[in-house]
């Protein structure tokens, strides 16, 4: 997962996301509306759900079974996962492979930046209360989580992981540097914003983005910058470069 994919995605080659899921009635959702709505209609990328369903063998179409050693819920097969894998995934394909889950590396910036060099992701969306290891291990997914909090299930993890990758995409959002200034590109939470009206509910716009002083605005946006991050993640500025 270090450094820039060497396939870089290529000019006039969309993006292209496969989403392993036993819901795929949920897809595109959201990502169909607003930037990537618009993004997947000029085919900047493009999204395939697979049902896993289709990759099942048995007369009830079954995905999940009891966990060996006992416990609650159940856990997806490997075999249905194997087979669903293969089809999404053939020999030759670059795309990693991306299980989306609470025990995963935390999900940050700098990951979403390494998918969006790649020429896709491969996404598997969990349900129960797992997938069988072995099929992780297997087939060499990476494993990642979008919150020290548990969804009931991995489709709204990929919806994120995919949101924060597509907007990252060529000519996905319209003024690079809205990009590039924003929260975390910098390691720092953004500053502030305000706009019209100028007087609101009593309160005023800071007299420093009236000033037209350029030099001053970066300068306060600097130090808002770095209290906010102070206050709310300290943790930010301790993993600061
Ligand atoms: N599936 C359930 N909870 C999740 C989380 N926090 N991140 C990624 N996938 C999940």
């Amino acid at each position: 997962m270090n450094g820039r994919n060497a396939d870089m995605s290529l000019p006039g080659v969309p993006w292209r996301a496969s989403v392993l899921t036993i819901f795929p009635e949920m897809f595109p959702g959201p990502l169909g509306m607003a930037l990537s709505g618009k993004a997947l209609d000029d085919e900047r990328w493009s999204l395939d759900a697979i049902n896993l369903r289709d990759f099942t063998r048995d007369r009830h179409k079954s995905v999940d079974d009891t966990p060996f050693g006992g416990g609650a819920g159940m856990v997806m097969r490997p075999d249905v996962i194997g087979a669903a894998v293969d089809f999404a995934h053939p020999a030759g394909d670059s795309r990693p492979l991306v299980f989306l889950t609470p025990r995963g590396r935390p999900l940050d910036q700098p990951m979403v930046e390494t998918f969006a060099s790649a020429p896709g992701i491969v996404a598997l969306c969990g349900r129960y209360e797992g997938v069988d290891q072995r099929a992780i291990e297997a087939k060499g997914f990476f494993e990642v989580s979008v919150g020290d909090f548990v969804l009931s299930g991995g489709e709204l993890a990929a919806m994120i992981l995919l949101d924060a990758v597509v907007r990252l995409l060529p000519g996905v959002v319209g003024r690079r540097e809205s990009v590039v200034e924003e929260s975390f590109s910098s390691g720092l939470l953004e500053y502030p914003q305000y706009t019209r009206p100028q007087l609101w509910d009593g309160r005023k716009v800071p007299e420093v983005l009236l000033s037209g002083n350029h030099a001053r605005i970066r300068a306060w946006r600097m130090e808002m910058a770095l209290q906010s991050t102070r206050e709310r993640r300290p943790d930010l500025l301790k993993n600061a470069s």
